[in-house]
C-alpha cells in the first residue's frame, strides 16, 4: 500500500481547513444565462467570479446606497453585485456599446433599482451631477485609466473603490503593464484613501475613502 502525505500550504493538520476556498457558494440569479450570452456573442472581457463574489459582499456593506459600474460588458460582475444590493439601493451601470447594454437590459429590466446607460463613460462622468457613491467598480478606460481623479471624487467618505486585472496576463497589448505601474503609482499617492492590493482573482485594489 502506498500512502500520499497532503499537508496544508502553511504546514497545519489537515484538519483546519474548514473553507471550500476555490468557488463561491452559489451564482446570482441571471449568472448563468450571461455567462452562456457571452460566450455566443464571443465577449472576450467577462469579469471573474472572485471579483463578483466580493462586489456582491462589498454592495451588501451599504444599505440604501449608490453604486457605480463603469464598463457593464454583459452583465456578469453587475450580476453579482444586484446580489448583494438591498431594496433601498440603485445601481447606476455604463458602457458604451449599445449592443451589449440592450442584452443586459433584457435581463435587468424589471428592476427598478438598475439603470443602464449606453454612453461614453468620459462624458458622462464629466456631465454627471447626482449623488456621491458608495461603491465605484470601475472596469472600462475611463475611470481606472483616465478620469481618476474625478471618479475618486464621487466616492462617499467610506465608500469603496473597486479595479481589477492588476495581475499581468498573457493577452495584455504591448505597454499595457506601464499602464498599471502608472495607475498604482496614482493610487498609492492618495493620501485621503486607504488601499489594499490583492494578489487574487485577476489582481485587485480595493480603496475606501477616508475622512
Ligand atoms: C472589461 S469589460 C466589462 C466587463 C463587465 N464588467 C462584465 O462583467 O461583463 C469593459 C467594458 O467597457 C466598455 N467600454 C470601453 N470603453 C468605454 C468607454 N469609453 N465608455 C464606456 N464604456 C466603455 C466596453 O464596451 C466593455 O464592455
Amino acid at each position: 500500500m502506498i500512502y500520499v502525505l497532503i499537508k496544508h500550504p502553511n504546514n497545519l493538520p489537515l484538519n483546519t481547513i474548514y473553507m471550500n476556498l476555490t468557488l463561491p457558494l452559489e451564482n446570482p440569479k441571471n449568472y448563468d444565462l450571461l455567462l452562456k450570452k457571452s460566450s455566443e456573442i464571443g465577449f472576450t472581457m467577462p469579469s471573474d467570479i472572485y471579483v463578483g463574489c466580493l462586489l456582491k459582499t462589498l454592495v451588501a456593506s451599504k444599505p440604501n446606497s449608490r453604486i457605480l459600474e463603469i464598463g457593464t460588458g454583459i452583465g456578469l460582475s453587475l450580476s453579482w453585485m444586484v446580489e448583494g444590493l438591498d431594496q433601498k439601493s440603485k445601481l447606476i451601470s455604463i458602457d458604451n456599446d449599445l449592443f451589449l447594454i440592450n442584452i443586459v437590459k433584457a435581463f435587468f429590466k424589471n428592476d427598478p433599482r438598475i439603470q443602464l446607460i449606453c454612453k461614453e463613460a468620459g462624458t458622462w462622468l464629466k456631465n454627471y451631477s447626482g449623488g456621491l457613491f458608495d461603491l465605484v467598480f470601475a472596469d472600462s478606460w475611463p475611470g481606472k485609466y483616465s478620469e481618476i481623479d474625478h471618479v475618486l471624487s464621487l466616492i462617499k467618505v467610506g465608500g469603496f473603490y473597486v479595479i481589477d486585472d492588476i495581475i499581468p496576463q498573457q493577452n495584455w497589448p504591448e505597454g499595457h503593464h506601464g499602464n498599471i505601474k502608472k495607475l498604482i503609482t496614482q493610487l498609492e499617492a492618495r493620501k485621503d484613501f486607504t488601499i489594499t492590493k490583492i494578489e487574487w482573482s485577476t489582481g485587485i485594489i480595493l480603496m475606501t475613502k477616508r475622512n
